[in-house]
């Protein structure tokens, strides 16, 4: 029996599945409830026949699509793809995202913007009025990190945010590693007043390799309640 946040992501990924369509190329997020997601289309594979090629965004993405017998390619086999559907860890009504809280957020937003669609599935507590609850992952270089540290800082001074606390993530003792070799910042600003604008100043910094805001990126979200009810925004 799961639990109803399990239940919540589980159902939003069952419907979420219905994106797919034989011969397709999909892109396979990642976290918990890509991960529903991913065993739900190793099902279809096995037991309806469905032709996919997956896309891993991560390697534990790849790990488990292969183990649940996807056929996995990497982004320049496919070059472009059909749809990709992944998690978020907030999401506004506008279907601007946070994204990042599993490490990600490089590779997924590659994937995300090589797709024709993006489809995230949530369950119903990612759900903001506006982002930046959820503290905002920035990829950086490990090259002088503490100067772009220090630089995202006095820059956040002239931005529309609450808070402008920035912490390195850690991986018990010593610093997260992403897949391509980074570390991440998450940045504590409690509200984003605009995304837009921040998403673009980030990226303009030396250091920073990628942020973890989607801005007009997602085309739906499908999302997910705890009593199994699913509903789609888009
Ligand atoms: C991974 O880097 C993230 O972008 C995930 O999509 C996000 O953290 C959602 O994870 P859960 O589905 O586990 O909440």
């Amino acid at each position: 029996e799961l639990s109803p946040i399990d239940k919540a992501k589980f159902v939003a990924a069952k419907k979420a599945a219905e994106y797919v369509e034989d011969g397709m190329r999909v892109g396979l997020g990642t976290g918990s409830t890509a991960a529903w997601l991913v065993r739900c289309l190793g099902e279809m594979v096995r037991d309806e026949g469905l032709r996919i090629q997956g896309v891993p965004t991560s390697t534990r993405t790849a790990q488990l699509a292969q183990e649940v017998g996807i056929k996995v390619v990497s982004l320049d086999e496919a070059r472009w793809l059909d749809v990709t559907i992944d998690g978020a860890d907030e999401f506004d009504r506008d279907l601007n995202l946070i994204k990042g809280g599993g490490g990600a957020l490089l590779q997924e937003k590659i994937v995300a913007t090589a797709s024709d669609q993006m489809v995230v599935i949530a369950d119903v507590g990612k759900e903001v009025e506006t982002l930046g609850a959820f503290p905002l992952p920035v990829e950086v270089i490990p090259f002088g990190w503490q100067t772009t540290q220090a630089l995202i800082e006095e820059t956040l001074v002239s931005l529309d945010v609450l808070g402008r606390k920035s912490t390195l993530r850690m991986n018990n003792d010593s610093p997260f590693v992403t897949d391509e070799g980074n570390h991440i910042l998450d940045l504590h600003l409690n509200r984003i007043g605009d995304a837009r604008q921040m998403a673009l100043v980030l990226n303009q910094m030396p250091g920073v390799v990628e942020n973890g805001l989607f801005i007009d990126i997602c085309d739906a979200v499908v999302v997910g309640f705890g009593d199994g009810r699913v509903e789609v925004r888009d």
